[in-house]
């Protein structure tokens, strides 16, 4: 197909005015998901004046991503970030991106990930005992509040080595969470007024971006005052020694708040929600749950686990990469067109945005057979998984800086629980999906848990 003979796509029946923005709003997932399944794989809707599409189709998610990424770009809705997280990996693209990346990259190498081990061990092991003392006083855990908790005390020890106690757990989790929130709501707004202008919502995104920079500021200034600090072999720590490939200039002070930030904001609430779900998941399937068990207590034997533990937990991996399919914490990747492109017969014009649904994809009935149930299996070896149909890090250039990370506390924690814990649903009633920046659950999810 030639640039001459591309088709206009239709756009999907809306209101006359808003467009299909009042389905965005209530269901951000599903309904780009739904569109693009019917229209097969991409689907073209509007909110306003402005004209999107949705794609569930892996071959033009591909071609977006990977093939011909030089056509498209972060749109505003990564760009409105940058008035809490200012001007980090999660908040640009171009060249400024990609030296960035280049600089930030070494502070995920194998030690860190043995630290992070260390640290989620450590984490998981007290968070398990304090579930079974706050279930057996008052019946059941909400585990979405608990892992927030564990992923926070996580990131807070790998990143800065600082210990995030209640306190500040509680002020600092919840900016992030604010963070998120309101992102989220100036993205999908109908009218953004420029940031200076003092509305409730502008206020609201300075003072978090105040308790975060509180918070982090002391941090780097201390690191700054004793640059060789021992105990500090965290991410931090790497951050001050990246260098300039070409001139060999080091970060500086605002760079740092700026990529601590974003370590922060990007790896706390996704990492946290997953753990959530795949815990969720792991109650409601009393076999799929009692083989996670039997894996995890054989592999440990009653010891904490260590980074060589982790690839003898095959199940467990299989269990947390189901999870991560059918509920992706990042659920859209949203790109904006720089140059005109056609995807299969459709013509994409320079500035439209696209939706790459990866939460449609990863249950698109086109490629996973009973693409809604929970089988850990299907990422067994022996299995086959369509090639560019699971990717809850995305893929292409942007692809998750933090994915090992996430996978490597995720599965540490996961051993920890499993090894040590009975876990029980204490309602059976469903729990839906309320999808904001994460795809979280629309309602807290309430375990019984007892010492195994
Ligand atoms: C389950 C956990 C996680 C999931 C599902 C996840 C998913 C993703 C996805 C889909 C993207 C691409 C976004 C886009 O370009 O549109 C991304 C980017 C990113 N993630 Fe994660 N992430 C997770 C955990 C983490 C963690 C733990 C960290 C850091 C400690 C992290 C840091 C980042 C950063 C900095 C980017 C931007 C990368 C770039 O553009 O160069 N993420 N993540």
């Amino acid at each position: 197909m030639t640039m001459n003979q591309d088709v206009k796509k239709d756009t999907v029946a809306s209101h006359w005015l808003t467009g299909n923005a009042r389905q965005m709003w209530n269901h951000p997932h599903q309904f780009p998901a739904e569109i693009a399944w019917r229209e097969g794989g991409i689907a073209k809707f509007r909110m306003l004046h402005k004209y999107l599409y949705a794609i569930t189709s892996a071959d033009f998610a591909r071609q977006v991503l990977v093939t011909h990424h030089e056509r498209y770009e972060r749109s505003f809705q990564y760009k409105t970030g940058r008035a809490v997280i200012g001007d980090g990996l999660l908040s640009t693209d171009g060249p400024a991106w990609l030296k960035r990346r280049r600089e930030i990259l070494p502070a995920f190498k194998t030690n860190t990930m043995r630290r992070l081990v260390e640290a989620s061990a450590a984490a998981a092991m007290e968070i398990a005992d304090r579930w079974v003392t706050v279930s057996a006083q008052t019946g059941s855990v909400d585990i979405v509040a608990e892992t927030q908790r564990l992923a926070l005390i996580t990131i807070g020890k790998t990143l800065l080595s600082t210990e995030i106690d209640d306190g500040h757990a509680a002020d600092f989790g919840a900016a992030v969470r604010e963070t998120l929130y309101l992102v989220r709501q100036r993205n999908t707004s109908l009218v953004r007024l420029p940031l200076w202008i003092p509305t409730s919502g502008n206020n609201r995104i300075h003072r978090t971006r105040q308790v975060l920079d509180e918070f982090l500021v002391p941090h780097i200034e201390q690191r700054r005052l004793q640059p060789n600090s021992e105990a500090a072999q965290d991410i931090l720590q790497t951050l001050t020694q990246a260098r300039d490939r070409e001139n060999g200039e080091a970060l500086d002070d605002q760079a740092l708040l700026d990529e601590t930030k974003t370590l922060f904001v990007s790896g706390f609430e996704t990492t946290a929600t997953a753990l959530a779900w795949t815990l969720f998941l792991l109650s409601r399937h009393k076999s799929i749950k009692a083989q996670w068990q039997q894996e995890c207590r054989e592999v440990l034997n009653g010891r904490v686990p260590t980074f060589d533990d982790l690839e003898r937990l095959p199940f467990t991996k299989q269990i947390l990469q189901e999870a991560l399919r059918l509920y992706p914490p990042v659920y859209n990747m949203a790109r904006e067109c720089i140059t005109d492109d056609i995807l299969g017969n459709t013509r994409i014009k320079k500035g439209s945005v696209l939706l790459i649904s990866i939460y449609g994809i990863h249950r698109s009935p086109a490629y996973w057979e009973n693409p809604d149930e929970f089988r850990p299996e299907r990422f067994a070896r022996e299995n086959t998984i369509l090639p560019n149909t699971y990717y809850p890090f995305a893929i292409g250039k942007h692809v998750c800086i933090g994915a090992q990370f996430a996978m490597t506390e995720m599965i540490t924690i996961l051993a920890v629980l499993g090894s040590r814990l009975q876990i029980v649903p204490a309602d059976l009633e469903p729990v839906g999906i309320r999808a904001q920046i994460t795809l979280a659950p629309s309602r807290e999810i309430l375990l019984r848990t007892t010492a195994l």
